[in-house]
C-alpha cells in the first residue's frame, strides 16, 4: 500500500465526510497503482456519507479518482449494488437465478414481501426495508439464497424468511452477521466457508474490504 496525500481539492470535496471515512478513502486510494481504479469502493464509501449514490456523491469521487461526472456516473448506473436512491435500512435480497430459483426462491421472495408489506425493488414507507431479487451469488449449492445488507444466508425457507423479517423488524440488530442469521434462519450451507467473518454489516452496503462494519465508519 502507498501513502497518499490528498491535494487541498480532494481534501475540500470531501471535508464533510467522517473522520474515519476521510480515512478510508485516503486507504483505499493507498491500494491501488492508479487511483481511477478505486472508483468503486469509493463509490460505496460515498453511499456511507451520504445514503445512497447521490449526484454530490459522484462529484467527489470524480474529483478523488481525476474521473469525468460521465465516467463515475457509467460505473455507478451499471452495477446494481449501487444504489441512486434512498433504501432502507435493511436492503434484502433474494437470488432468483437458475439454482435459487429451482428450490424455491420465488416462494422465499413472496414471503418477504408480504411479511415487509414492500414488493420486489422498493423501499417500505417508514424506510426500514428494501426489498429486491439479485442475480446470482455464487452459493448455488446452498440455495435459496438471501441477503441482508449484503450478508448472506443460504438454504432459506419461506417460513424462515418471515422469521427472519420479524427478528429483524423487532430486534432493528445495529449489526447483521451472515453467521448468526446462517444459525438462525438458514439450512444447510453450500460449504464450509472457512474464515468467518467476524463483524457484519451495519448499513445497506458491502462489509468487506477497506469498508468493514467497524461503527465508526457510520
Ligand atoms: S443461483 Fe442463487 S446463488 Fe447461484
Amino acid at each position: 500500500m502507498k501513502d497518499v496525500v490528498l491535494t487541498a481539492e480532494e481534501s475540500e470535496v470531501i471535508a464533510d465526510w467522517s473522520a474515519a471515512s476521510q480515512q478510508r478513502a485516503i486507504e483505499t486510494l493507498g491500494r491501488y497503482p492508479e487511483k481511477r481504479s478505486a472508483v468503486m469502493p469509493l463509490l460505496f464509501l460515498s453511499m456511507i456519507e451520504n445514503g445512497y449514490v447521490t449526484d454530490d456523491g459522484m462529484r467527489q469521487v470524480g474529483v478523488l479518482t481525476g474521473l469525468s461526472p460521465a465516467q463515475v456516473q457509467s460505473v455507478a448506473s451499471f452495477y446494481t449494488m449501487y444504489k441512486r436512491e434512498p433504501i432502507g435500512d435493511y436492503l434484502v435480497g433474494v437470488c432468483t437465478s437458475i439454482s435459487c430459483f429451482l428450490l424455491g426462491a420465488d416462494d422465499v421472495l413472496a414471503a418477504i414481501e408480504d411479511e415487509t408489506g414492500v414488493p420486489d425493488g422498493e423501499t417500505g414507507g417508514d424506510g426500514a426495508f428494501s426489498v429486491e431479487h439479485v442475480e446470482c451469488n455464487g452459493a448455488c449449492g446452498g440455495a435459496p439464497v438471501v441477503l441482508v445488507n449484503w450478508e448472506m444466508i443460504e438454504s432459506v425457507t419461506p417460513d424462515k424468511a418471515r422469521e427472519l423479517i420479524r427478528w429483524l423488524r423487532n430486534g432493528r440488530p445495529e449489526v447483521v452477521n451472515t453467521e448468526e442469521m446462517q444459525q438462525l434462519f438458514g439450512g444447510e450451507r453450500s460449504f464450509d466457508w472457512g474464515i468467518k467473518e467476524a463483524e457484519g454489516a451495519v448499513l445497506p452496503v458491502p462489509a468487506f474490504g477497506p469498508f468493514g462494519s467497524a461503527k465508526e465508519g457510520t
